[in-house]
């Protein structure tokens, strides 16, 4: 991963939309999130904007609605350095519950403890799925990460 790299929060989650947008990611004319976001961090280098990752809310559950980083950037870890960051803050904050997630590249997420499950096993949390292009044009996956937060007396 590169050395100086940061993590930090931030809170003008509508000011990552473009950001997004230029790394494919879809949004409607209005450049609105499906969700309200509850939370996003940004990857810095050198006070650049290399990569974001912005996580909503579905009742007890989160969703990891975008996650992008910067094409020159790609293949360095950021993505998993941003997915480990906003996974210890719910484990902190929210203990037991599960993270869900629309991927185009399911492969990305795999190694981060994803598993891809049917779509009727998940809550109906993505305008992907009301998308003209779902499962005709494009084949993203439902995926779930379970958050589990074992109690120290369970650890022997
Ligand atoms: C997908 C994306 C966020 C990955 O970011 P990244 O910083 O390159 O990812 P990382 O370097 O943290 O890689 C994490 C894992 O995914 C793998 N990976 C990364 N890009 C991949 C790709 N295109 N295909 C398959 N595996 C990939 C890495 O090898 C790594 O696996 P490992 O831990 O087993 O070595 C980035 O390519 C991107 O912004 N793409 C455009 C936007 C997008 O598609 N967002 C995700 C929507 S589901």
């Amino acid at each position: 991963m590169e050395n100086n790299l940061t993590v930090v929060e931030y809170k003008e989650h509508d000011k990552l939309v473009d950001f997004y947008i230029s790394r494919g990611i879809e949004f409607g004319d209005d450049k609105k999130y499906f969700h309200p976001p509850v939370f996003s961090y940004v990857a810095l280098i050198n006070d650049e904007l290399v990569g974001a990752i912005t996580v909503c809310k579905e009742e007890d559950d989160f969703i990891l609605d975008e996650v992008a980083v910067k094409e020159e950037y790609t293949n360095k870890g950021i993505c998993k350095t941003l997915v480990d960051t906003v996974i210890k803050r719910i484990e902190k904050e929210n203990g037991n519950c599960n993270m869900y997630l629309v991927a185009k590249h399911p492969e990305v997420f795999t190694s981060m403890g994803f598993k891809e499950i049917p779509r009727e096993d998940s809550p109906s949390f993505s305008e992907c799925f009301t998308c003209p292009d779902f499962q005709k044009n494009c084949f993203p996956k439902v995926m779930v990460k379970n958050i589990i937060v074992l109690e120290d007396k369970k650890i022997k």
